[in-house]
């Protein structure tokens, strides 16, 4: 069991963010990625919709002998989690939402914004993690509509996404906001383009390396941490395995093994 993969899902590209920590700190692990690019992008979903999907991804992982469940995916996670942690009691089952504890204790100017989808920002999950961890600060929340779309073409810096992200991150610079939250996971591979941005003071903060370390905790607590090298990871996408196999490159990852996903 112990040599047994991961399954890792996203609604299509943003997931290979938080994929890449995993690699950097369990090299040993296997990994199967599911890109669900054909019902891109979640963020503008039903709860209900997504909901189905993530109990789809669990079923495939469970059926490829995953010995636990990543959603990589701030939207998956506010939709479905709790139900899939109702489902599978028994399962390692790591999710994430948006950095709000850490930004709260890390900005000077008291003023955090959360750049995120329609989808999390509008859940009772966020409103909850805001009423938690941040009573004493001010949050200035901005969906950010269009960015996934652009990043799942590989488009990491066109004068479209850059006019595109400048109009979602000024309002928050303007307010004097010091800590950006990237609530999404496609976000962090903006980060060169949000950098030439914003200035040298100004923290972006994702939680893609704090997912690998939960991942990490939950499988040592269960004596499941590999310890032999790991397979190649398999992807899967329900899009084009061949716009999928032409972007990997671009975003860290080699594109030996790509399938087809119908489910
Ligand atoms: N990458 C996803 C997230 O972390 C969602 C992107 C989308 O499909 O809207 O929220």
């Amino acid at each position: 069991m112990r040599e047994a993969p991961i399954g890792v899902f996203d609604s299509g590209v943003g997931g290979l963010s938080v994929l890449g920590e995993i690699q950097r700190l369990l090299p040993n692990e296997s990994l199967l990625y599911v890109a669900d690019c054909g019902n891109i992008p979640y963020g503008e979903k039903t709860p209900e919709f997504i909901r189905e999907r993530c109990s789809v991804m669990a079923g495939f992982f469970r059926e490829q002998g995953a010995k636990a469940l990543v959603l990589a995916c701030n939207t998956a996670t506010v939709a479905g989690v709790a139900d899939l942690r109702r489902d599978f009691p028994d399962w390692p089952i790591v999710g994430m939402e948006p950095a709000v504890k850490p930004a709260a204790a890390a900005t000077r100017s008291g003023v955090v914004g959360v750049l995120a989808t329609t989808g999390t920002l509008q859940s009772a999950k966020f409103a909850a993690l805001l009423d938690r961890f941040a009573a004493d600060i001010k949050v200035i929340t901005q969906p950010c509509p269009g960015l996934v779309e652009l990043i799942e073409t590989g488009d990491l810096h066109s004068a479209e996404l850059r006019t595109l992200l400048q109009g979602y991150v000024a309002p928050l610079l303007a307010q004097n906001c010091d800590t950006i939250i990237l609530g999404c996971t496609h976000y962090p591979f903006l980060k060169p383009l949000l950098r030439s941005m914003i200035a040298d003071d100004v923290s972006l903060i994702d939680t893609g390396a704090a997912v690998a370390r939960q991942l990490q905790r939950l499988l040592a607590e269960r004596d499941l941490l590999a310890q032999r090298p790991s397979q190649p990871v398999k992807f899967w996408t329900s899009g084009d395995p061949q716009s999928l196999r032409k972007i990997l490159p671009l975003l860290g990852q080699t594109a030996s093994n790509v399938q087809n996903f119908d489910l």
